[in-house]
């Protein structure tokens, strides 16, 4: 996600600020920026790439001036580039943004009908453009960003500046995270403390629908309606080493525990829960196309292909469509029966893998339709693709993929609702429960992650284990395959997923008590067989670590170690998961002294066949 670093006082705005990015770097960015007034104007200077490459542009001459702002983008709408990269500006003001404007296309064509000119590809620029329409009624610069806000829907930090009132600097949040820093004689507004860590502890965390303003010699809070609020001013505790993980030891662990805010992002603007609808603006797959669609295949790689195959689950079974999963680096070779009519799916975080664009480019070649299901914006796979569904999750430094494949997930099982709905296959209200149940999602990951304990008490137990195997059924074989990549990626212990049914086919001559066996355990007609596989492995003196809704936890009193989640439909069961196996595999390579964010021998993007 973006960063965000504004700075007000009497010391060199630009050094405070471009020191802030660096701090910012931790949230992944491909272009950078900063803004500042000038004699009776604002400059802006931006380029694509990194800050060491702003840093050229901004000391080149750079000039003296006690209020700055600066950003580093991390590309959501509109490609990586220097016109797209903030500050944004309209005339008099200049702002930056983080977040994700959700009806930025409507205001955008209401702002050209107006008169105003774009110069970017961005749904921020749609900020600037409304609060310099509003700044030309003769109001207040606050007053003016509190007028413009009420036409945005979507998430939003924005710090601004204008050149009517130089000596001011405004921030406003919703849904995205805006931090006041208190110094001496100055301030600061941030999208996370490390921005200005170095410089003041004193930290006012505010909340959605704050609007502050601040001067050289103070600042003021108030609500979207003008009314003054107070807010507690906080001190926190020196940042330890590494504060540019936002906090965090690693990044794998805050990509972890950041996957119920990634997952809303994913969401945003995509749905019509009152109607059981979703967005199809995004997909550009409009409904004829949906309807007409043939055979839909999927490829993908690692964790992606196991998102594929969940994936086949929630298609198949939710929109009646049937569905082939190949692994990308073998479609091609296997000359796949697509074409003309059909639709293939490549799923790729990095939109970059080899094996996934070769696989793609061969179903384009053999006439059909591609959609690409990516997280990286204006990545090879999606600008070559017929259709784009970016998951929003922000970037993934860490090497093992964890919130993007749970945003993969939701991807799917939304395209599978789309594709339900316009289908004839799944009525309005029950569209409605599906996705009212999807929107639950995030906030039963919070639940997971506030019982991390109990995931880090099993690995304790575990973690210096060889061998582990991965057991599950129906739509949790895939996760099951996911859990076991999790652990031997970043642990070195050999693991392996397999279908629960098959383990007496072979892998059952694996178990003894140095194998521990985790087993994922759903309601419904698999549950008794898979109770028995966990009997099975119990007989032969094996280890049993069952994760399960936690209403099956009473069903489950032979197993050696248990992980609860909440309860949910089947499919979303799949997404939740996920989680206590990140986290399972996590705590262990952690306990084993492993490099869990750069793990030996791994690439973040497989840019090779
Ligand atoms: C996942 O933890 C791995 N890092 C790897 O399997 C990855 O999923 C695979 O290389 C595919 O990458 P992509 O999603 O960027 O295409």
């Amino acid at each position: 996600m973006c960063g965000i670093i504004g700075y007000i006082g009497r010391d060199d705005a630009l050094d405070v600020v471009v020191e802030g990015l660096r701090h910012l770097e931790y949230r992944g960015y491909d272009s950078a920026g900063v803004a500042f007034p000038t004699d009776g104007g604002i400059e802006v200077r931006r380029c694509k790439g990194k800050i060491k490459d702003l840093e050229a542009i901004v000391y080149a001459d750079k000039p003296e001036t006690n209020v700055a702002i600066g950003h580093t983008r991390w590309a959501t709408h509109g490609v990586p580039s220097e016109y797209n990269a903030h500050p944004h500006s309209s005339n008099d003001i200049v702002l930056v943004h983080n977040g994700i404007i959700e009806n930025y296309l409507d205001l955008k064509r209401e702002l050209i009908d107006y008169g105003y000119s774009f110069t970017s590809e961005t749904d921020t620029e749609v900020l600037c453009h409304l609060i310099d329409r509003h700044s030309r009624e003769e109001v207040k610069f606050e007053e003016a960003v509190i007028r413009a806000l009420r036409a945005v829907k979507g998430a939003y930090a924005i710090v601004a500046l204008s050149v009517r009132e130089p000596q001011k600097m405004i921030g406003v949040r919703k849904d995205s995270p805006l931090v006041l820093g208190i110094g001496e004689g100055e301030f600061f507004l941030a999208s996370d403390v490390p921005a200005f860590h170095t410089r003041t502890r004193r930290v006012v965390f505010l909340e959605d629908d704050d609007i502050v303003v601040l001067s050289p010699d103070g600042y003021r809070i108030m609500d979207l309606g003008g009314n003054e609020v107070e807010r507690k001013t906080e001190l926190i505790p020196p940042m330890a080493a590494g504060a540019d993980k936002g906090g965090y030891r690693h990044y794998m662990l805050k990509e972890i525990h950041e996957q119920p805010r990634a997952l809303s992002d994913t969401l945003r603007g995509r749905i019509f829960p009152e109607r059981g609808e979703v967005n199809m603006s995004e997909f550009s797959l409009d409904e004829d196309v949906l309807r007409g669609i043939g055979r839909i295949f999927i490829g993908a790689c690692g964790t992606s292909w196991h998102a594929a195959l969940a994936g086949k689950y929630m298609i198949e079974q939710i929109a009646g469509a049937p569905v082939e999963v190949d692994l990308a680096s073998e479609f091609r070779y296997r000359g796949p029966l697509i074409g003309e009519g059909d639709l293939f799916i490549a799923i790729t975080q990095s939109g970059e893998t080899a094996d996934t664009l070769a696989a793609q480019r061969e179903a384009k070649r053999r006439g059909a339709m591609t959609l690409s299901i990516c997280n990286a914006l204006g990545a090879t796979s999606a600008r070559e693709a017929d259709a784009v569904f970016y998951t929003h999750s922000g970037p993934e430094i860490g090497v093992a993929s964890t919130k993007a494949f749970t945003a993969q997930l939701f991807s799917l099982y939304l395209f599978a609702l789309m594709v339900a709905r316009v289908r004839g296959k799944l009525g309005a209200q029950d569209a409605a429960a599906m996705i009212a149940e999807l929107m639950r999602v995030p906030e039963k990951i919070e639940r997971i992650i506030s019982n991390e304990d109990a995931v880090v008490a099993v690995a304790k137990e575990l973690f210096k284990a060889r061998d582990f195997l991965y057991l599950g059924r129906g739509i949790l074989h895939p996760i099951a395959l996911e859990g076991a990549l999790k652990l031997k990626e970043i642990s070195y212990i050999h693991a392996e997923g397999y279908p629960a049914g098959e383990m007496k086919h072979g892998p059952i001559a694996l178990i003894d008590e140095d194998v521990p066996v985790v087993f994922l355990v759903q309601a419904g007609l698999l549950k008794e067989k898979v109770l028995s596989n966990i009997s099975e492995v119990k007989a032969r003196g094996g280890k049993a670590v069952v994760v399960a809704g936690e209403g099956l936890l009473g069903e489950v009193g032979q197993a050696d170690y248990t992980i609860g989640i909440p309860e949910t439909n089947p499919y979303l069961e799949a997404v939740l998961m996920a989680v206590p196996l990140q986290l399972l595999a996590y705590h262990i390579g952690v306990l084993r002294g492993c490099d869990v964010d750069q793990p030996r021998n791994l690439a973040k993007s497989v840019t090779v066949e």
